[in-house]
């Protein structure tokens, strides 16, 4: 990567050079990659339709680019390492001499099974090396991966089967989590019995835990790969060819499939990758994130591998076997980038320091958060103990729905400000909106945070429903892309993000719509209605709390309770779990019929007054009764 940041000069040149002729800007950087057919045009777009192209008409394969690109000056170095739940487990060092054989090997594998480029593969997997090497042979022979988080339970898995009809799903026996083990076989085998689109399973074996194998349907990983050539040869995409579906939650039940497309994306995460972790040859770079989330996808494979890198893929949790394991994977493979979040710092800063002491940590260079907005105790404990005071903090914001990361410091480039995630990148240009719709045009200011011109790896669509995906994001504010977030500009121009301003709750770095939730809760035959928000929690940032209805007297308080966590559970995972619940006899409502939620916000938060203007409120004796019953 040319195009390298290394002082605030080279900030604001970029900076401008992006403002001013991002066509050539972009144009410049998409030079660096191998493409087997140059694009005609850099970027056309329509903000109000929500359409975007980049490097329209060019041909490539991603994994050319983060694979085969590298073989000859870099083969033998490592590429990934895996390392495993239990410390007392081998790490995997995978060079990308043989990553390429392993990819090469797992696409004829697909193949054989009647992949062809465009069909969708699911993807249930543990954090083991298949799980990228299948992510990487998707890519190769152009199907569409959707990985889907392997915390999720099989009605959120089927839901998202279903979405893109996905023809295969490749699973696991099961996955270690902690002192945990998980059955994701059966889950993948409750999900089936609802989703007709799919024709075969593929089985990696983890845990050798016993699973039922259909004859028909279902195969394992390693007899597959036993007949596959090592031999294949990248399929050539289209830039604008999807290169991958990855779910995040809304404000109704259904999530949405945001669709990345090859060429873009390519683009900004390796550029993006270089420039926020200042990673240089021969570093090693750790993502804790779970390649079930955008941040996997961007900056634990793709991002990395297109820049060269070595990058951790680390199986386990940040507690086990004690919470000095993180800092233990530190040390032992001498790690220069870390990268994680919130509420995980919040989780180990609870803990004895000795967890911490315990270690050296010399070898951190930049050390970084993602997720959700990083509160000053955590970032002053984080700067303090794990940076040793002198590594910058990154505070990368950005989304599922951006591919990559728009706002955040540059190391060694951008001034440090506890919980501001500070400048955008070259090629983004932010703006805040009031209330009224209007740009906040000076420098200080609190609002709506929109983004003003496309950057290459803007989600192009929600799989099967453009209409959704324009209504979500580009009808808020006509010609500009919402994202749901509120910020504050200070009068440097920094920003600093302060949350969602709209249903989606984020907990414990898990973004959780309230609408699929509440839709959950629904399902239970005794409950009528219901309302979740979110209040504050040490640990996760935010944690629900519910207000529920019921349609007659409740026999067993305790017992319900336990049944809608239950079915929550069941329904989406453990990860939206309430931690409060309140049986009430109503919700307050407008005249309209709508869930007053900033009144249940308050009452949750424990702030019992000043719930602004009610008059539109039709119901005004719940409130009373909502707030005497608060469960605290
Ligand atoms: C939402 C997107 C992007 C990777 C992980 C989450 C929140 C993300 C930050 C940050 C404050 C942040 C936003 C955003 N968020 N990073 N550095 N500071 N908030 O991806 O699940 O799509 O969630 O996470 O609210 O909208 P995601």
């Amino acid at each position: 990567m040319k195009y390298k940041i290394n002082n605030l000069e080279q900030y604001e040149e970029q900076y401008q050079e992006a403002l001013s002729k991002p066509k050539e800007f972009w144009n410049k950087i998409a030079q660096e990659f191998s493409w087997s057919k140059k694009w005609t045009e850099v970027c056309e777009f329509d903000m109000i339709n929500a359409e975007f192209s980049w490097f329209k008409n060019a041909k490539t394969n991603i994994t050319e680019n983060c694979i085969d690109r590298h073989l000859k000056d870099k083969g033998s170095q490592t590429a990934l390492i895996f390392e495993p739940n239990a410390p007392k487990d081998k790490a995997e060092h995978i060079s990308y001499n043989e990553l390429h054989k392993r990819v090469c090997k797992m696409a004829n594998a697909l193949l054989a099974l009647d992949v062809k480029k465009g069909d969708r593969v699911a993807i249930y997997l543990p954090m083991i090396p298949e799980l990228s090497i299948v992510v990487l042979a998707c890519a190769r022979i152009g199907a569409i991966h959707s990985v889907i988080f392997a915390g999720f339970s099989s009605s959120a898995l089927a839901a998202r089967i279903n979405d893109a009809s996905c023809k295969i799903v490749v699973t696991a026996d099961g996955g270690f989590r902690g002192n945990k083990t998980i059955d994701l076989k059966s889950i993948v085998d409750e999900a089936l019995k609802d989703c007709p689109c799919v024709q075969h399973v593929i089985v990696a074996e983890r845990t050798k835990t016993e699973v039922k194998m259909h004859p028909s349907r279902d195969n394992y990983l390693n007899d597959l790969l036993q007949n596959a050539s090592e031999v294949h040869e990248a399929e050539p995409m289209d830039a604008e060819d999807p290169l991958f579906i990855l779910y995040t939650s809304g404000s109704t039940g259904k999530p949405k499939g945001m669709v990345h497309t090859v060429g873009g994306y390519m683009v900004y995460t390796a550029y993006t990758f270089k420039n926020v972790f200042a990673y240089e040859q021969g570093d090693v770079y750790w993502c804790t994130a779970d390649i079930g989330w955008i941040t996997g996808h961007s900056y634990i494979l793709y991002g990395p591998l297109l820049n060269g890198a070595t990058s951790i893929l680390f199986e386990g949790v940040p507690t086990f076997p004690n919470p000095g394991r993180f800092w233990d994977v530190v040390d032992k493979f001498g790690v220069n980038q870390f990268y994680t979040a919130p509420t995980a710092i919040r989780a180990l800063a609870k803990e004895s320091l000795e967890y911490v002491e315990r270690y050296k940590l010399s070898s951190l260079k930049v050390i970084g958060s993602v997720g959700e907005p990083i509160n000053e105790e955590a970032w002053q404990w984080y700067h303090k103990n794990i940076g040793k005071g002198n590594c910058p903090i990154v505070d990368t914001w950005w989304q599922t729905e951006t591919g990559g990361i728009l706002i955040s410091p540059i190391p060694h480039v951008s001034p440090q400000i506890p919980t501001y995630a500070t400048t955008p990148l070259p090629g983004i240009q932010p703006i805040l909106m009031d209330n009224s719709g209007a740009e906040i045009k000076e420098s200080e200011g609190e609002g709506r945070l929109c983004i003003k011109y496309p950057w290459p790896s803007i989600a192009r669509t929600i799989w099967g429903d453009h209409k959704r995906y324009k209504e979500t994001y580009f009808s808020a504010y006509p010609g500009y892309y919402f994202t749901g977030d509120g910020a504050r500009r200070n009068k440097d121009e920094m920003y600093r993000i302060t949350g969602r301003v709209d249903d989606v709750i984020i907990v414990s770095g898990h973004n959780l719509g309230t609408a699929p939730i509440e839709d959950a809760i629904n399902e239970h035959d005794e409950i009528a209605e219901s309302a979740i928000v979110g209040f504050p929690h040490d640990i996760k940032g935010n944690a629900l709390y519910g207000f529920v209805t019921t349609k007659s007297d409740i026999k067993d308080e305790e017992q319900l309770k336990k049944d809608i966590n239950a079915l929550i559970s069941a329904k989406i995972g453990p990860i939206a779990k309430l931690d409060k619940i309140q049986f009430t006899s109503g919700l307050p409502k407008t005249r309209s019929g709508k869930i007053m939620r900033r009144i249940l916000r308050k009452i949750a938060e424990g702030n019992l007054s000043d719930f602004g203007d009610i008059s539109t409120l039709l119901n005004p004796e719940v409130v009373k009764q909502i707030k005497d019953g608060r469960d605290a």
